[in-house]
């Protein structure tokens, strides 16, 4: 027997009521009893019923149709029906509604015991089940959580190794990964594409790699075949981080990061919305840090400058929408360049 569970009894007849309360009483249980349905449903909202004795003709409603309404604020609790008569239709009802189990007045309290016992060791078996559930819950989540920073934090010492051999580079992934995230904040993507984004800017130039020191840090400007090797770029990306990346969109952007508005990008020549988000939205955060960084060739640009190179390209080399939005934010972006 489980002494400390909590029994509530929907019964209109006081007589029934009482005399049940009082011999449950006696076996240890902690009794409320009540009337009408209206006052055992408030009962069940609260929580703390672990069994609960239900007549089926009570005054404002039929106990069988109260069942699933018990059921969906405590699906734990354990229903016993109390029938006046062994109604066979009426019981196969109720516990296709949800009872546990069913009584027929008048009440042998004996059987009614084995009945609640049973009862509340189900309520308990289904909250262990519960509290299980919900800790395999926590756990998967603190998991993928673990997963997920780790994999960002490989992802950032990938791109610092890829950028150490260049100072030009040194924190452009980084620094575009972030407004890319910021810009998406602004498109108001959900908190896992922003998170995607900005993972995609990080590693947008992670394909530099196949191309040749001499090529890439070549004072002066690249011949035909040099510009052609440059531009595999993109694709060498997301061909390498295909294995370690799911994420479509991800590698779309990374693919496309240098496609124009226009279709004169490359590498697919893509035009105006053909061209992937995450592309289009990187190639703004890229061209951003491009302008606000020192380069061999030279120095950071102007608050005026910068604005003036976005409206000028605006419809052209990035989507006018996006670049609407960034300027608008403007101030947001430039922050910490001109320090
Ligand atoms: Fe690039
Ligand atoms: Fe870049």
């Amino acid at each position: 027997m489980e002494p400390s569970a909590n029994i509530l009894i929907i019964e209109d007849d006081k007589e029934v009521r009482n005399l049940l309360f009082e011999s449950l009483s006696k076996l240890g249980y902690k009794i409320k009893g009540v009337g009408t349905g209206k006052d055992g449903f408030k009962e069940i909202q609260s929580g703390k019923v672990d069994v609960a004795l239900l007549d089926i003709l009570l005054p404002d409603i039929n106990g069988v149709d109260l069942l699933p309404q018990i059921k969906s604020v405590n699906d734990e609790a354990s229903v016993i029906m109390m029938t006046g008569v062994s109604d066979i239709k009426t019981v196969r009802k109720a516990i296709q509604n949800g009872a546990y189990d069913y009584i027929v007045k008048p009440i042998e309290i004996e059987d009614l015991k084995i009945s609640i016992e049973r009862a509340v060791e189900k309520t308990k078996l289904l909250r262990i089940h519960k509290d299980y559930n919900k800790y395999l819950e926590k756990t998967v989540a603190e998991q993928k959580e673990q997963i997920r920073k780790t994999f960002v934090g490989a992802i950032i010492s990938l791109v610092k190794l890829l950028e150490a051999r260049d100072i030009y580079q040194k924190g452009h992934s980084l620094r575009v990964g972030s407004i890319a995230g910021r810009i998406g904040e602004l498109l108001g993507f959900s908190k896992e594409r922003i998170e995607n984004l900005r993972i995609a800017g990080f590693l947008h130039d992670v394909g530099k790699v196949i191309v040749p020191e001499e090529i890439l840090f070549k004072p002066k400007s690249l011949n035909g075949s040099e510009l052609l090797k440059v531009r595999k770029h993109p694709t060498a990306g997301a061909e390498i981080l295909k294995y370690v990346i799911e994420d479509k969109e991800t590698l779309q952007g990374i693919k496309h990061h240098h496609e124009h508005y226009n279709g004169k990008g490359y590498p697919d020549k893509l035009k105006g919305e053909n061209i992937p988000i995450f592309g289009r939205i990187i190639a703004v955060a890229d061209a951003l840090d491009a302008m606000l960084s020192n380069r061999p060739y030279r120095k950071i640009l102007s608050i005026e400058d910068v604005k003036r190179e976005f409206i000028k390209n605006k419809g052209s080399q990035f989507d006018p929408h996006i670049v609407d939005i960034f300027l608008e934010n403007f101030d947001n972006f430039i922050q910490g360049y001109y320090e």
